[in-house]
């Protein structure tokens, strides 16, 4: 099998795997105990702590820890949502992960008022137009740095300098950036970042809320009081050990091999340029280091880009496309749609994702088999 689905999830790194099980065989106390099995497994919690701080820039107060990117971005929203007893106004993008797009769905549900920023034919937001949408009743502004089904990474220095003048709370979701691109978040401005370890060969089931200091949050879950009171529940220590192990990785190891990843991306582009019917989708310009995704411009109703993903898992290839599947049937993706596709080109969507894992024969093979796959479909689409 080539698995070329990374921004899926990655494969936990060897050295993950034995520090989880390490953690687990000898220090499985609960943090919050005061004896010395307690103190073992703070300590452990403490040293991941302060190797996210040292991957984002950030103090080790700053990190929230959370059972990943979709609770982080919950945390975000409610957290400052539930300061207002009256609903208020946030701004995001048409290109957001439904991770944020289904919370403000449920605000929305409560009488917040939620204005979605249009993106370009790239997949990017406009610092200016959001400086324009800006009330005084906006919050919150969260806008995905990376995005997950057409790589396209946002201009989010500039529009978390937008927020900051008119002193409103910027969040980003970086759950496909961190790890992948270096993320100082003091340099980048932002007042909350959210982020996945199952991203970068990390556990799943863990990630963290970066909340800079000063910054008010109410809590997402209400308890014993960890994680500064905003994230009650005994902690997953020996999945946060191993998110240790990855954030120091991610900055001895994965960062550095970026343009090895980046190299295989653009050879990966060329390939699939080769082959008809295939659109680059997003941004080429400002992009996700191991990303590549297209629409297939032959596709329909019936043949979408989950169809591709089918033939190509039976021909031992691991991708994904962006549209889910509702009652037997392939959606639009909300995010191609909003970069202006149509509805039968935004069935059709297919994503590569890669790593320092992937080598250029997986991307040769891969590549070949999905020239075969097509092949074999003209003819059932030129009978249309
Ligand atoms: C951009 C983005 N945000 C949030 C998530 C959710 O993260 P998790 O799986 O850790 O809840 C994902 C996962 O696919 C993602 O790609």
């Amino acid at each position: 099998m080539v698995y070329l689905d990374y921004s899926a999830t990655t494969p936990p790194h060897p050295q993950v795997i034995a520090r989880v099980q390490e953690v687990m065989t000898h220090a499985w106390g609960n943090p919050s105990s005061i004896h010395r099995y307690g103190q073992r497994a703070a300590l452990v919690i403490e040293r991941a702590r302060l190797a996210v701080a040292e991957l984002l820039g950030v103090t080790p107060e700053e990190v929230i820890f959370t059972s990943g990117g979709t609770e982080a971005n919950h945390l975000a929203i409610f957290g400052v949502a539930q300061q207002y007893d009256q609903p208020q106004h946030i701004i995001t993008s048409a290109v957001e992960h439904p991770a944020v797009s289904a919370p403000l769905t449920a605000l929305a549900r409560r009488g917040w008022q939620i204005t979605t920023l249009p993106v370009d034919s790239t997949g990017r937001v406009d610092p200016q137009m959001l400086e324009s949408h800006l009330q005084p009743n906006t919050v919150l502004v969260t806008v995905i740095y990376g995005q997950s089904e057409v790589g396209t990474l946002q201009p989010i220095a500039d529009l978390a300098r937008v927020c900051r003048a008119h002193g409103v709370l910027f969040h980003t979701d970086a759950v496909q950036v961190v790890g992948r691109l270096p993320v100082n978040v003091p340099e980048l401005g932002v007042d909350l970042l959210s982020l996945s370890a199952h991203k970068f060969y990390g556990p799943q089931g863990c990630g963290a809320l970066v909340v800079r200091r000063g910054i008010d949050l109410q809590p997402w879950l209400y308890g014993g009081g960890q994680e500064r009171g905003l994230r009650s529940g005994t902690p997953p220590v020996a999945l946060l050990a191993g998110l240790e192990v990855a954030a120091r990785l991610a900055m001895t190891e994965f960062l550095p091999q970026q343009p090895y990843v980046s190299h295989l991306r653009d050879y990966l582009r060329r390939r699939l340029l080769e082959l008809p019917g295939l659109q680059l989708t997003g941004s080429w310009e400002q992009r996700l280091p191991h990303h590549v995704s297209v629409v297939w411009e032959q596709g329909d109703e019936t043949h979408t880009g989950q169809t591709l993903v089918h033939l190509l898992s039976q021909r031992g290839i691991a991708v994904s496309s962006g549209s889910a599947c509702a009652s037997g049937k392939t959606q639009p993706s909300p995010v191609l749609l909003a970069m202006g596709y149509d509805e039968r080109l935004a069935r059709c969507g297919l994503r590569f994702s890669l790593s320092h894992l992937t080598t250029p024969s997986e991307i040769d093979l891969a590549v070949d088999i999905l020239a075969e796959v097509l092949q074999q479909l003209t003819p059932t689409l030129s009978c249309r």
